[in-house]
């Protein structure tokens, strides 16, 4: 995800097949790896409270986004503080206890918002292990596609389809599973096994 450059989504390069890009160049970090160049002055965002597993929002299905409306636009840029702030790779709204089909991902390339994410197609196969912020301090190993397209709008109400590898094919396909009341317990192999929290000090 080096190489990323802007796109629209009808353009497709001469190859006919689009790259892994992102819609923006990732934000600057600062030298603690935050975001905190995210921050708009007239928006203040906040932490959420991530719902635990056993929260009965977590089973439910979220509601597609018609329009990305102020409250919507707070609901993102909440649910990436959020995210920055527990230092996940991915959170979907359910999480914070809103049923809409919004999740933000950065798998350390910088920041990606999806409304109505559609993963329209998967190839190969990846198993390794997987942790969710509604899940702390756990992990275990899930087994999913390795290779994935998907489909959905930006928080400005553009369409975009990204290619995604790897850890971030594992992430939008954990992310998108939220928004249909799934966890990654359901598919788990093997149990759950603690997680021991890196030594922030390095
Ligand atoms: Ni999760």
């Amino acid at each position: 995800m080096q190489n990323c450059q802007k796109q629209h989504p009808p353009e497709r390069g001469p190859e006919g097949k689009m790259q892994n890009c992102q819609k923006q160049h990732p934000p600057e970090r600062d030298p603690e790896g935050g975001m905190r160049n995210y921050h708009k002055e007239e928006n203040i965002m906040a932490i959420r409270n991530v719902r635990v597993e056993g929260d009965p929002i977590l089973r439910k299905k979220s509601r597609e986004v018609r329009e990305v409306t102020p409250k919507i636009r707070e609901l993102i840029d909440d649910m990436l503080e959020t995210m920055y702030e527990k230092e996940g790779v991915g959170l979907a709204a359910p999480q914070v206890g809103i049923l809409k089909r919004v999740v933000v991902i950065d798998i350390g390339d910088g920041p990606l918002v999806m409304i109505n994410p559609r993963v329209v197609r998967e190839e190969g196969s990846q198993t390794g292990d997987e942790g969710c912020l509604s899940i702390p301090g756990k992990a275990g190993q899930v087994t999913r596609p390795n290779d994935v397209t998907v489909r959905y709008m930006d928080e400005n109400e553009e369409y975009y389809e990204l290619d995604g590898t790897e850890l971030l094919a594992r992430a939008i396909c954990h992310e998108c599973e939220h928004l249909d009341g799934k966890l990654y317990v359901d598919i788990v192999e093997g149990g759950l096994h603690d997680v021991v929290p890196e030594d922030e000090e390095e």
